[in-house]
């Protein structure tokens, strides 16, 4: 097996197990054992700027339609789409609706980032861990959109391969990153900042982004 080859397997083949597996693990422990730490510290108690404001509203809003754009983008199988749309018509969409949710999340978190780094009274409250995932987050977003271009730039049958190889990962198929071995290196940049990601999630305060809706849809059905 060649150096890239080895990578490749690496990278694409084996890392998305070892993320998920630290992901699951890591979240059982912080619910289990550390569940009052999960909160994610709003930064707008501290600062009334309009700015931070916003940023916050746009980033959340457009990060959600972006983890939907995922979903349907890369783990929804054929057969379910395709009586109805064309793969060059979901490369379409997926160019898009993925350049216009991915460049407001952007816009967004370009904004948190200045504040984060520049305004004094965030600055005095932050620990080396707001600054990582944020600037992570920057990092994750534009490759994102990077991976988006060059999508517009490619054929239908590299768009479709990203898919291929996400859903052959879901179902255990070894050999699956061989459908993105001789993509760009941005997609896989973006790939592994991804798992990377997973794999720091338990760990930080990115945990209230699955537990401020659990936690929410609990008090709701409680009141009945
Ligand atoms: C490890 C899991 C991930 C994989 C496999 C993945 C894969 C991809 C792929 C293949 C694209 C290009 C879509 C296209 O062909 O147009 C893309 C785009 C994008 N990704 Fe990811 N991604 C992952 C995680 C993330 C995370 C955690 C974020 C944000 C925090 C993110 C943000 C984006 C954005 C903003 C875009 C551009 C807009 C869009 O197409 O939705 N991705 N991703």
């Amino acid at each position: 097996m060649s150096t890239s080859d080895y990578l490749n397997n690496f990278f694409l083949g084996y890392l998305p197990y070892i993320a998920f597996g630290v992901f699951f693990a890591g979240f059982i422990y912080r619910v289990v054992k550390r569940n009052n730490t999960i909160q994610a510290n709003s930064t707008q108690f501290i600062s009334k700027d309009r700015g931070l404001y916003w940023g916050s509203l746009l980033f959340h809003y457009a990060i959600i339609l972006v983890f939907f754009g995922h979903l349907f983008g890369l783990l929804t199988p054929k057969w379910v789409y395709d009586w109805f749309m064309s793969h060059e018509t979901k490369r379409m969409l997926a160019i898009i609706l993925g350049s216009l949710s991915g460049g407001v999340a952007l816009l967004g978190i370009t904004v948190l980032t200045i504040r984060r780094f520049t305004n004094k009274r965030i600055c005095a409250t932050s620990k080396f861990q707001d600054y990582f995932i944020v600037s992570l987050l920057l990092l994750q977003i534009a490759l994102g959109l990077w991976s988006t271009y060059l999508t517009s730039q490619s054929t239908v049958e590299e768009y479709m391969s990203a898919g291929n190889w996400a859903q052959g990962v879901a179902l255990f198929k070894p050999d699956s990153w061989r459908f993105i071995a001789d993509l760009d290196i941005v997609y896989k940049l973006h790939i592994v900042n991804g798992f990377l990601i997973f794999i720091l999630f338990p760990f930080t305060k990115l945990m209230h982004m699955i537990m401020i809706p659990i936690r929410f849809a609990l008090d709701y059905f409680k009141k009945f």
